[in-house]
């Protein structure tokens, strides 16, 4: 079921405030591409990529003559996508779409991957029966997600204190990190089911208020959390606090962090 319209906007806002697309070049800018070529992606794939963003993963998908469609419920992000694919000299194709309700035939696609960004539709069991239904019996399903212990499911608990709370039902995106869950919800209507824990290096914040202040600018969720404390100096002070807190903790040495998250690869 798709999400009903007051959620669905309330979320495309909330991606659509701050500047999504300097977040992906500027933090995670590899993790698409390990996507890629985690699924194999090559000259001919007809590729879906899930709540693609600005592109992160569809770009480089499209770099190895692939065929993509890039899908996302903030269309608002599909302009700098744009500009990106231009700028490397790549054809992809730009559509709005929920991850809960593709706008796809069943086995549309020979690969659907979605890098950070599937795990963010509320209602796990939904996408992932869409993810499933989309792709060609036979075919290649990858996801990168954030785990709950690591850096990213950090952030998030720290915010969840400061933040209004969820939307009826809906379920906390870390949880696609853990393998039992993603298990769960593709049963057995995947096969060669495999999980690998890595680590995204972010060394692009020389400490844990610069860290804090690119987010609170910039990263849609973070954003919005600062937004519904506005008038509240206490508490706006209180998550300063504990986000610059968080990133000096995971600070390996000169603003070095290792952000885990599970990459997921499966055959429908
Ligand atoms: C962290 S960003 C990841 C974007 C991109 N995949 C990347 O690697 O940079 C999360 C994305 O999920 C999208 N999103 C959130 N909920 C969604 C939904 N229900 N359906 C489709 N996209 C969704 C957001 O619009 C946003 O672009």
């Amino acid at each position: 079921m798709t999400l009903p319209l007051d959620v669905k906007t309330r979320q495309r806002a909330v991606w659509a405030s701050g500047d999504y697309p300097s977040v992906a070049a500027t933090v995670i800018p590899e993790l698409g591409a390990r996507l890629v070529r985690a699924c194999g992606v090559g000259p001919g794939d007809r590729v879906l990529d899930i709540a693609a963003g600005s592109g992160n993963a569809a770009i480089p998908a499209a770099a190895t003559g692939a065929d993509v469609v890039a899908s996302d419920l903030t269309p608002e992000l599909f302009e700098a996508g744009r500009a990106l694919a231009a700028a490397r000299g790549v054809d992809v194709t730009w559509e709005e779409g929920d991850a809960q309700g593709l706008p796809y035939p069943d086995g549309a696609f020979g690969i659907v991957l979605s890098c950070v960004g599937l795990m963010f539709a509320p209602h796990h069991q939904e996408s992932a029966d869409e993810l499933v239904r989309v792709t060609a019996r036979g075919g290649t399903i990858g996801l990168i997600n954030w785990t709950p212990a690591g850096f990213i499911g950090q952030m998030f608990a720290t915010m969840k204190p400061y933040a209004p709370p969820p939307p009826a039902g809906a379920q906390p995106p870390p949880l696609w990190g853990d393998p039992d869950h993603v298990r769960k919800l593709l049963g057995d209507k995947v096969s060669e089911l495999e999980f690998t824990r890595e680590h995204a290096v972010v060394d692009c914040f020389p400490d844990g208020a610069a860290f804090r202040d690119f987010f609170k600018t910039n990263y849609g969720p973070t954003v919005a959390v600062y937004k519904s404390l506005s008038g509240d100096p206490e508490r706006i002070a209180g998550l300063d606090r504990e986000l610059a807190d968080l990133a000096a903790r995971h600070d390996l040495g000169g603003g070095r962090m290792e952000w885990e998250y599970l990459l997921v690869t499966a055959r429908r």
